[in-house]
């Protein structure tokens, strides 16, 4: 899977990403992450790329030109890439790119709020552009010529887009197959079915006087998955009961579910 970032700052985004599980998975192959800089494209002799904005109001806009003449050069070298694939494996080079438009995602507060299930589409692109906007935001109408994707990473304002796409390529990366050791460990965990994930302990067996659950102790494997499913329910109804409404439970768990909502008890093991 390929990332594209288009951004004015780089070497943050290739710095936060080149670490860990995700640069790893660089070095494997398995992923690859290219940051822009959009001020390479400033098209006049200052390399400036902000503006006032039109009908005054606060900050600097980034500037149409240079965000489309980055985006422009970009797509070439996808369309050039897709071609070279086609041509080495044999097929028709489709230069027009036809069969499907990459998707350019601008990160923005005023964006869907992204969440697990908009990860897993996502994870299933050949390549992501992110468009990382500055100042006060971007000129509307070079968003209107290429983004085909808007989202927040959550009801707050931050100062750019690139924590939030940073956050983004962590998350779909980790779906993608053979980035985790354990690529069962992607399915089943927070949000699997929209529930939290149950409590985990690791040795010693006690640990400032708390004892990790008998029940996990007893290498009953129906027991211990069933515990672990009441644990998640409990978790969800106490944390986020807003996900309740979208989990699959049977009546038992909608019975726990509501039990713990109405008493507020702690989450205990
Ligand atoms: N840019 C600034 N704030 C943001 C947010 N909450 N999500 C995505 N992009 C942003």
């Amino acid at each position: 899977m390929n990332f594209y970032i288009m951004t004015l700052f780089p070497e943050m985004v290739m710095d936060g990403l080149n670490t860990s599980i995700i640069g790893r998975a660089v070095n494997k192959g398995l992923l690859s992450i290219e940051a822009l800089n959009i001020r390479d494209y400033a098209f006049n002799k200052h390399h400036s790329v902000d503006d006032y904005p039109y009908g005054g109001g606060a900050g600097m806009l980034m500037q149409a030109e240079p965000v489309y003449q980055c985006y422009d050069a970009l797509a070439r070298q996808i369309r050039e890439r897709k071609a070279g694939e086609e041509e080495r494996a044999g097929e028709q080079p489709d230069m027009a790119c036809g069969k499907k438009r990459t998707r350019v995602i601008y990160l923005s507060p005023q964006g869907k709020t992204f969440n697990q299930s908009m990860a897993e589409e996502f994870a299933q692109e050949e390549d992501l552009v992110f468009l990382c906007g500055h100042y006060e935001g971007i000129d509307e109408r070079v968003l209107e010529e290429i983004v085909t994707d808007y989202v927040s990473i959550g009801d707050y304002v931050l100062t750019g887009g690139e924590l939030p796409a940073m956050i983004m390529i962590d998350a779909i990366s980790r779906l993608v197959p053979g980035v985790l050791h354990n690529d069962v460990s992607a399915e089943f965990e927070s949000f699997q079915d929209n529930l939290l994930e149950y409590p985990q302990y690791s040795r010693p067996e006690v640990w400032h006087d708390k004892k990790v659950p008998e029940i996990l102790m007893s290498g009953h494997h129906a027991n211990i998955e069933k515990w672990r499913r009441e644990q998640s329910v409990i978790r969800t109804a106490k944390n986020r009961p807003d996900l309740l409404e979208k989990a699959e439970l049977t009546e038992k768990e909608k019975k726990l579910a509501k039990e713990i909502q109405r008493d507020g008890q702690p989450v205990t093991e």
